[in-house]
């Protein structure tokens, strides 16, 4: 049986530099990981999120954030994620600065923290960061002038901390607050996947009853027993009776040498069809971070289907951003209970 409460060493992160992220108040400073934050601190960030729900579906605006200036600083291709930061701010009514690093001076040869001491000149106060390097965010917020709030927005393989939250909102909203009775199940290129680390860690802080993991031994990382989860090989055994089942795209960007025999070979085991999705429970909700690759990891009837919750995961990214955005930004809103986040961690 797998020990929930291991802790992994990872990756090129040191141990210490997870608390980074919060001041000396115990309160987030940073975003960069879900390691090293208590159920409180995600608790807090569900519960604000909840409360930017409505005005997504509202009033679309608040004045939390009139003033602040957020730098959108994206190394790596993303639809959803930069637009739905860059919404995020806009319905905080933070300024948004876009920066196109493809046409921006770094293609001069211009270093990271050269560019990061001009954003601080102009008086920025938050980066999003996403970069092809596992640490990249840590670094940025090490190197940061002090009143700088880091967020991270996917680093290489290591982490994508606000897709994770943005999949627990998913969760709580569909199946309630208490993660305890749940059986959840992430298929697929585990290996590559900073989403799947970061969920892992997020599921298990929740107290989330059997997360199981459900991929080829060649996609799978080797530490991955530690991170408390099971491991199935087989699909349909894997997705058994469970309440969420979770697929990931094969991350092919990141794969060096030969992982897999085919895609079609790949969806002959792996993909999710309406025929093996029988397995789960029959109010089971299908999840996927995006882009899908339809016909690779997941049949079209499954992910346009009514057991489908892709687009809502979405719709949910923009009250979780706003929720990190203004508890890192402006101190804790919407925080019920958090005088024991230190203890917590
Ligand atoms: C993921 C990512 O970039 O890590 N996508 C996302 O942020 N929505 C997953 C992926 O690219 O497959």
């Amino acid at each position: 049986m797998v020990n929930k409460a291991t802790r992994p060493t990872d990756l090129l992160i040191g141990q210490d530099l997870w608390n980074i992220q919060l001041d000396a108040n115990g309160k987030l400073k940073h975003f960069l990981t879900i390691e090293g934050l208590g159920t409180n601190i995600l608790n807090q960030i569900l519960d604000t999120a909840e409360s930017f729900a409505g005005v997504n579906e509202s009033v679309k605006k608040v004045p939390l954030l009139r003033g602040k200036t957020i730098v959108n600083l994206f190394f790596e291709a993303s639809t959803r994620t930069r637009t739905t930061f860059e919404l995020a701010a806009k319905r905080l009514s933070a300024d948004v600065l876009n920066i196109n690093i493809s046409t921006s001076a770094t293609s001069k040869g211009e270093s990271l923290l050269d560019t990061l001491r001009n954003l601080e000149a102009m008086q920025c106060d938050m980066f999003i960061v996403r970069h092809a390097n596992s640490g990249s965010a840590h670094f940025i917020a090490n190197h940061a002038a002090p009143h700088i709030s880091v967020l991270n927005a996917g680093d290489g393989r290591h982490a994508h901390p606000t897709q994770a939250m943005l999949d627990m909102f998913t969760i709580r909203r569909n199946k309630g607050a208490d993660f305890g009775g749940l059986r959840v199940a992430i298929v697929g290129d585990i290996l590559h996947s900073r989403v799947a680390r970061s969920q892992i860690h997020a599921l298990n802080t929740l107290n989330t009853g059997d997360v199981r993991v459900v991929a080829p031994r060649t996609l799978l990382p080797k530490d991955i027993e530690q991170m408390g989860v099971s491991v199935f090989h087989d699909l349909e055994e894997g997705i058994k009776d469970a309440d969420v089942v979770i697929m990931l795209r094969l991350q092919k960007e990141r794969m060096q040498g030969a992982l897999l025999p085919s895609e079609q070979e790949y969806f002959q085991l792996y993909g999710l069809t309406e025929e093996r999705l029988q397995s789960a429970k029959p109010d089971a909700i299908v999840m996927h971070p995006g882009p899908i690759n339809r016909g690779v990891e997941i049949d079209s009837s499954v992910a346009d289907g009514n057991r489908s919750v892709i687009l809502n995961q979405v719709t949910y990214g923009i009250a979780v951003r706003m929720a990190v955005m203004s508890m890192t930004l402006s101190g804790s809103i919407g925080n019920k209970n958090t005088s024991d986040d230190k203890e917590d961690k």
